[in-house]
């Protein structure tokens, strides 16, 4: 298995729309494993393809982020088709937006349905961090970063701190 590399704000590959997966076969099993491999490594709760520069309608998550089980679940091109009710979730974190975390505004409860890894339909019911991880993944497809759910003022604030992080890393 490889770990893939992780593309990080503000990569414009991030912030295209991707497209759905029309074939399951060996190589889009593969890509799977890679993709579950890289988000324990992180570690994360979800990965969202277009966050390893592939272009897929495909989410790997573990809400339980246990690296030692590694049960985590697929889902191809998911779509939300009910959301309601109102959370905070508290804290929110992105491995494509390093060093920032912030209380992003979610659904509570969300009916999201999509295809297994090898293209059986699939409804999930969730609610609470399930539920925010299908949001923040779903959003990753559709080129949208949970900055994107911020204040213009808490988002600009963030961007220059990446800018300057960025810099200083060219310079050391
Ligand atoms: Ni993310």
């Amino acid at each position: 298995m490889t770990i893939l590399n992780i593309l990080t704000y503000p990569d414009p590959f991030l912030r295209q729309p991707v497209h759905p997966v029309t074939v399951f076969d060996d190589a889009l099993q593969t890509i799977i494993e890679d993709m579950a491999e890289t988000m324990y490594d992180a570690p994360g709760v979800g990965l969202a393809a277009i966050q390893a520069g592939i272009d897929m309608r495909l989410i790997v998550f573990d809400p339980a982020a246990d690296v030692e089980k590694k049960e985590y679940s697929v889902l191809i091109n998911p779509e939300i088709v009910s959301a309601r009710g109102q959370m905070i979730s508290e804290n929110e974190g992105c491995l494509s937006v390093p060093d920032y975390r912030a209380d992003v505004k979610r659904y509570e409860f969300t009916t999201t349905k999509g295809l297994d890894r090898f293209g059986n339909p699939l409804t999930i019911e969730a609610e609470g961090l399930l539920s925010i991880i299908l949001q923040h993944e779903i959003d990753h497809l559709n080129g949208i970063l949970f900055i994107d759910h911020l204040s213009a003022l808490k988002r600009q604030l963030y961007k220059n701190r990446r800018k300057k992080a960025l810099k200083n890393e060219e310079t050391a």
